[in-house]
């Protein structure tokens, strides 16, 4: 069977992680945790880069931050995960969707602005496969109308709009290092912060309302609680995982870009005679291959895909089920205008196997079993 996703691993992890042991430094804020904010800091031009346990920990703090009060709204895609929309919903916020764009199924940017309400606190883009949204229109409309601007880059660590590395173009970005993604800690994120006067709050309230950070500065010689907070901060350990893989961003960076060129020119000519339609990444958009997706006629095309795929011991899945048609979605939220592109086009999406380590034997059966459900 080729499997869907294999957790990025390099070989050099488990002596980092010994290291984290020996160091007798396996809670958080340790040495590797510090090698991996700098790393970030330098990589994207943030001011501040602060790991977390998660993405979803990663917005909660940035909602928090944003101190997002019951009847508050945010502005969201429904082609997304549910992460995206929880931290908000957590703070007691409406969510309120908009369409997306048929070409990168990203926010739909011309569909925002008639969405927003007095209430309207945040705009939350999403760089849906590490493609990014449109980001100078989204920041215009968030300045005009004084709101707040938080990536969801999840999947974009090493993606770029204009030359910017997505993640620090907003008020706020979260990446997310879960082992479904480019660079992994097993389960993990981090927060950016582009204001500088946010830094001190944020510190707080990831280490649980207390000062320790200024503490661990040595600005101060005892810590104490300061302030509201939680614990948002992951194991040395975890971090000694990731840091061994972000000193290899380009390598993984590149192994998957040659995977995904490889099936983006295979699968050429079933666009042009029109059976598929593949990933589209504008001018402007320095992606980081996080997915390869194809889209189907329909879903019922999509479904026979999936399942011929399976036949011949190939994983490959679809998501996302948009959130206003969940439960908690309806529950939690609005679409805002039409859903003209976000049902139709999700139903058509079906994601290949992806991954850093992926062979060219494995793509190549990949391609050659897509090509020939299309020509049975
Ligand atoms: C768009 C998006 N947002 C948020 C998350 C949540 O990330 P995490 O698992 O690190 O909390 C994911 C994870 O798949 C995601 O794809």
């Amino acid at each position: 069977m080729i499997p869907f996703n294999v957790p990025p691993f390099l070989g050099t992890e488990p002596d980092l992680i010994m290291q984290a042991v020996k160091n007798q430094k396996i809670c958080g804020d340790g040495p590797f945790t510090k090698q991996c904010h700098q790393w970030l800091e330098e990589k994207t031009g943030s001011p501040k880069a602060l790991l977390t346990t998660s993405c979803t920990h990663a917005l909660e703090m940035a909602a928090l931050l944003l101190h997002i009060q019951p009847g508050d709204e945010v502005i969201l895609p429904s082609f997304t995960f549910c992460s995206t929309a929880d931290a908000f919903v957590l703070r007691g916020a409406k969510l309120v969707f908009v369409d997306i764009r048929p070409d990168t199924m990203n926010i739909d940017e011309t569909k925002i602005e008639d969405a927003i309400t007095d209430k309207t606190k945040a705009i939350v883009p999403v760089h849906y496969a590490g493609v990014a949204c449109e980001m100078d229109t989204i920041t215009e409309i968030a300045r005009r109308h004084n709101l707040a601007v938080v990536e969801d880059a999840a999947q974009a660590v090493m993606s770029e709009y204009k030359g910017q590395a997505l993640g620090a173009i907003g008020d706020y970005g979260c990446y997310s290092f879960h082992e479904t993604k480019n660079y992994s800690m097993g389960e993990g994120g981090a927060l950016l912060i582009k204001d500088p006067e946010k830094i001190e709050e944020a510190e707080i309230l990831r280490e649980k309302g207390t000062n320790r950070s200024v503490f661990l500065r040595g600005q101060i010689d005892k810590y104490t609680w300061v302030d509201h907070g939680s614990s948002y901060l992951p194991s040395d350990m975890n971090a000694a995982y990731l840091w061994a893989q972000l000193q290899e961003a380009e390598k993984i960076n590149n192994d998957r870009l040659a995977s995904w060129n490889k099936y983006y020119v295979a699968f050429a000519e079933l666009e042009e005679k029109g059976y598929v339609q593949r990933p589209i990444i504008p001018d402007e958009c320095k992606h980081n291959a996080h997915m390869f997706y194809l889209k189907a006629k329909d879903l019922e095309e999509r479904t026979a895909l999936l399942s011929f795929l399976k036949e011949n011991d190939i994983l490959a899945v679809f998501h996302y089920i948009p959130l206003h048609s969940a439960p908690a979605g309806k529950r939690f939220g609005r679409f805002h205008g039409t859903d003209e592109v976000t049902t139709r086009e999700s139903d058509r999406l079906l994601r290949l196997p992806m991954y850093y380590g992926l062979s060219d034997e494995d793509i190549n059966k990949v391609i050659d079993t897509v090509i020939r459900f299309y020509h049975k």
